[in-house]
């Protein structure tokens, strides 16, 4: 696939179903990859393999996209949106060979913790995309982080700890290490191989799986009144339903914002007349990842038209 045709994604649903059709002898990610240099350089030494990006941040998009496109390498993939989602719900069982993150913001405050990746949902999802033999790498200037990383990773029973080094000399520095390197700051390096097999926990979990079809009338919209405005969940899987539409041949729209531990997605269901009765779905616009609030809001949006049906 040409680099520039897909340069950034996205869409979950387009996203996962790219990946799952590219093939190469060597896959890796690497999470929050700044201005890219560091994956470019990757791609460049393994022109056989394939090299996957992912950032929340808009601006660094731009900048790793106009360095690739000034780069000869045709084998990195961008993505937009947040890796500790993304790496579960895109890819494959046991299909990388690598992640890489250079130093990811350490998120010092404990109101923050979840978003490190010292949490057990991140490190179970890396041991379901990893391959037996594969590795995780994680460079930081923080050294109570890498001492968490170091204590709580392995503490998964498919991973072990391989390399836990001050001071490494690494051939590339990225723009974060020369500026911590310049400021006097000790960087580590942490290397986990997984050792043994480790399933992700649902396979079949994904965008695809978020459709319902009820034996019901389409509802009119003052039926879903009660829904505007409703906040639900909890802080860490929080939901609103902020508006309920319909447009002239009777699909539903209902705009829905969802926040997993900071992760905010906007989109719309769609509840679509049959013949039959209506099918309640994502839209395919706006689709967002599965994460536990959007299965929370899919839930809420499902039980309101069977309750009212009855
Ligand atoms: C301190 S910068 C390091 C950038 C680059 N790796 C380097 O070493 O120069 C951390 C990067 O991680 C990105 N980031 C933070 N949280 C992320 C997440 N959950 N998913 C993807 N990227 C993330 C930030 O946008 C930022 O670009």
């Amino acid at each position: 696939m040409p680099l520039g045709e897909i340069l950034v994604k996205s869409d979950p649903h387009n996203l996962v179903s790219m990946i799952s059709g590219e093939h190469a002898p060597y896959k890796a990610v690497e999470i929050g990859f700044g201005n890219g240099e560091f994956l470019l350089q990757r791609a460049s030494e393994r022109p056989d393999g394939l090299f996957y990006g992912i950032e929340v941040s808009r601006n660094s998009i731009m900048k790793a996209t106009k360095r690739a496109k000034r780069s000869s390498s045709r084998n990195v993939r961008f993505f937009y949106g947040d890796a500790r989602f993304l790496l579960d719900e895109c890819f494959p069982e046991a299909w990388l060979d690598a992640v890489y993150m250079n130093f990811p913001c350490p998120w010092p405050k404990n109101r923050h913790a979840k978003r490190r990746v010292t949490t057990r949902y991140f490190v179970n999802s890396l041991a379901g995309v990893l391959k037996v033999g594969g590795s995780f790498e994680l460079v930081t200037d923080d050294p109570q982080y890498a001492e968490e990383a170091a204590a709580m990773i392995p503490s998964h029973p498919a991973i072990v700890i391989d390399l836990f080094e001050p001071d490494p000399f690494r051939s590339l520095r990225t723009k974060y290490e020369k500026k911590w390197l310049e400021a006097g700051k000790r960087i580590f390096l942490l290397r986990f191989i997984k050792e043994k097999p480790f399933g992700k926990k649902d396979p079949k979990k994904g965008v695809i799986g978020l459709h319902k079809s009820l034996g019901r009338p389409c509802p009119a919209l003052s039926e879903l009144a009660p829904l505007v405005g409703k906040r639900a969940g909890q802080r860490e899987a929080r939901w609103v339903f902020r508006d309920c539409f319909v447009n002239p041949s009777g699909v539903i729209l209902v705009e829905t914002l969802t926040s997993d531990e900071g992760f905010e997605q906007t989109f719309f269901f769609r509840i679509v007349p049959r013949s039959d009765g209506c099918l309640i779905k994502t839209d395919p616009a706006t689709r967002p990842f599965t994460t536990p609030s959007v299965a929370g809001a899919f839930k809420d949006v499902t039980s309101l038209l069977e309750d009212g049906a009855q």
